[in-house]
C-alpha cells in the first residue's frame, strides 16, 4: 500500500492535559518523582513514561519527535535545537576512533566541514564520492567503514541519490545508511526506501516559518535510545536539546506541511520550466532534463511534488549578485541562505552555504560561480512572479529582451 506521510500527521490526536486540542507545553527543566526508587530506574533507562530532565526528554519533544516518527514512517524519533544537532550526534554516536564514513561530495557545507575538518580530529575519516554512482560508493567502502550518508536532494545541486540502490550496497555490506531528507520532506520518505535513520533541519520545509533552528533524526527505538543513553549517548552528552516552547510551535507548523509542499512544488516547477524555455541552465528534478528525474519519479509519495528548490547559472558571481539584488530591491524574496519560508529565497551557494568546500572541490562537483539557489515561495500569483524576475534578467542582459511587436 502507498506510504501517505501527511495521513499519517493528520491522524495524530492529542488530548491535552486540560482537554486542549493542543498538548499542554511541558514548561520545566526537571521533574519530580514519587519515590526515589522510581527516579534510579528512569536513570538506568527503563521507567517508561517518567520524565527525568529535559536535556534527556520532554513531553513537548517527545509530541514532535512522534509526529516526525510517523511522517518519516519509523518506530521513533528525537528532536534537537539544529539540523547539525541531529546530524553531529549521530555519526558520533555510530563511529568512534579509527572508523570511517562514505558520504556524497554534494552535501550541505556545515555537514561537509563536520566531516572533512572536525571528525579527522576523532580518527574518523571520510571519503567523498558521486552519489549518483553506486559502484563509485561501493568501491569507497573499506573494512572500518560504518555509515553511508547522503542528502535525498543534495544541497546546492540538486543531485538525487538513489535510496533503494544506497540501502542495498548498506546491508550487503552490514552499514548504516544515514540520510538528510531536508530537501524533500513528504515527497520522499527514505526509511520506507531502505534508510536507516532519516534526519531533518526542522529549520527548514518543516517549520517554514524561518523563526527557529530545529533537528530530527528519525530511527529505530533501539538506536534513539542510544543517541539519549545517559552513559554514553551522543545527543544526551552533547546537549544538543530543543526548548519545549520552540517544539511546541514547530508541532504546529508541522501540520500545515502538506499544503506548504504543494504550493511550493507547483510554484518552483512553474518557475523552472519558463526558465528553462527562455534559455537558462536550470536544475530542477522536476524536469525531464534533470538527470534524475526519473529516479525522483520512481521514489516519491503522491501529492508533493518536486520540490520548491531550484537552481539557475547566470554565468557570473558578479552578475548572480546583481540579479539577486535586484530581485530584493523589487521585493521578489530576501537575499538570505535558508529554505522553506513563504518568501523566495535566493543566495549564490559558492560564497555562502557552500563556502566551506574549496574551490577547487567546488568546480570538480560542477557548482559554478554563477549558480544561484532559490527556495521558491508560497506566492500565490507565480505568473506575476515569474513576469517580474524575466524583466529583472533582462534588464541585467541575463535574457536577451525580446522585441514586443
Ligand atoms: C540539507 C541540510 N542539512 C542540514 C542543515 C543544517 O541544519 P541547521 O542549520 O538547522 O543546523 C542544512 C542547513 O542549511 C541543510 O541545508
Amino acid at each position: 500500500m502507498a506510504f501517505k506521510p501527511a495521513n499519517n500527521i493528520q491522524d495524530l490526536q492529542y488530548f491535552g492535559e486540560f482537554g486542549g486540542v493542543n498538548p499542554s507545553i511541558s514548561d520545566s527543566s526537571t521533574y519530580t518523582f514519587l519515590s526515589a526508587k522510581t527516579m534510579f530506574d528512569t536513570f538506568e533507562g527503563n521507567a517508561d513514561g517518567c520524565y527525568l530532565y529535559s536535556r534527556h526528554s520532554s513531553p513537548s519533544n517527545l509530541y514532535l519527535g512522534e509526529a516526525l516518527a510517523a511522517m518519516e514512517g519509523t518506530e521513533t524519533a528525537n528532536v534537537s535545537a539544529s539540523g547539525m544537532g541531529a546530524i553531529t550526534p549521530t555519526l558520533m554516536q555510530l563511529c568512534g576512533a579509527g572508523d570511517h564514513i562514505v558520504s556524497s561530495r554534494t552535501i550541505y557545507g556545515g555537514t561537509y566541514a563536520f566531516l572533512k575538518n572536525f571528525t579527522p580530529r576523532f580518527n574518523i575519516d571520510t571519503s567523498f564520492v558521486d552519489i549518483t554512482k553506486l559502484e563509485a560508493v561501493e568501491a569507497a567502502i573499506t573494512k572500518n567503514t560504518k555509515v553511508l550518508f547522503c542528502e535525498t536532494v543534495s544541497n546546492p545541486l540538486l543531485e538525487v541519490a538513489d535510496i533503494k540502490g544506497l540501502a542495498d550496497i548498506a546491508r550487503r555490506h552490514d552499514i548504516k545508511l544515514v540520510v538528510d531528507n531536508t530537501f524533500s520532506p513528504l515527497s520522499i520518505s527514505p526509511a520506507k526506501l531502505g534508510a536507516d535513520i532519516v534526519i531533518h533541519s526542522l529549520t527548514k520545509f518543516i517549520n517554514g516559518s524561518s523563526d527557529t533552528v530545529g533537528g530530527v533524526v528519525c530511527g529505530t527505538q533501539d538506536f534513539i535510545d542510544a543517541l539519549r543513553n545517559v552513559n554514553d549517548g551522543a545527543s544526551m552528552l552533547l546537549g544538543s536539546t530543543m526548548d519545549s516552547l520552540r517544539s511546541a510551535s514547530v508541532l504546529k507548523n508541522l501540520r500545515t506541511l502538506h499544503i506548504r509542499m504543494q504550493q511550493h512544488s507547483l510554484n518552483a516547477s512553474y518557475l523552472a520550466e519558463k526558465f528553462e524555455q527562455d534559455g537558462l541552465k536550470t536544475v530542477y528534478p522536476g524536469l525531464a532534463s534533470h538527470p534524475s528525474h526519473d529516479l525522483f519519479k520512481s521514489m516519491m509519495n503522491e501529492k508533493y511534488g518536486f520540490g520548491g528548490m531550484l537552481t539557475i547559472d547566470v554565468g557570473s558571481l558578479d552578475k548572480a549578485n546583481e540579479l539577486m539584488e535586484m530581485m530584493q530591491k523589487k521585493n521578489l524574496g530576501y537575499l538570505a541562505v535558508s529554505l522553506g519560508f513563504y518568501k523566495t529565497l535566493f543566495s549564490a551557494p559558492g560564497s555562502s552555504t557552500s563556502s566551506e568546500i574549496p574551490e577547487e572541490e567546488q568546480e570538480a562537483m560542477g557548482l559554478s560561480d554563477g549558480l544561484i539557489r532559490f527556495s521558491i515561495g508560497l506566492d500565490a500569483d507565480i505568473e506575476r512572479t515569474y513576469q517580474m524576475m524575466k524583466d529583472c534578467m533582462e534588464e541585467l542582459d541575463i535574457l536577451e529582451k525580446k522585441a514586443v511587436l
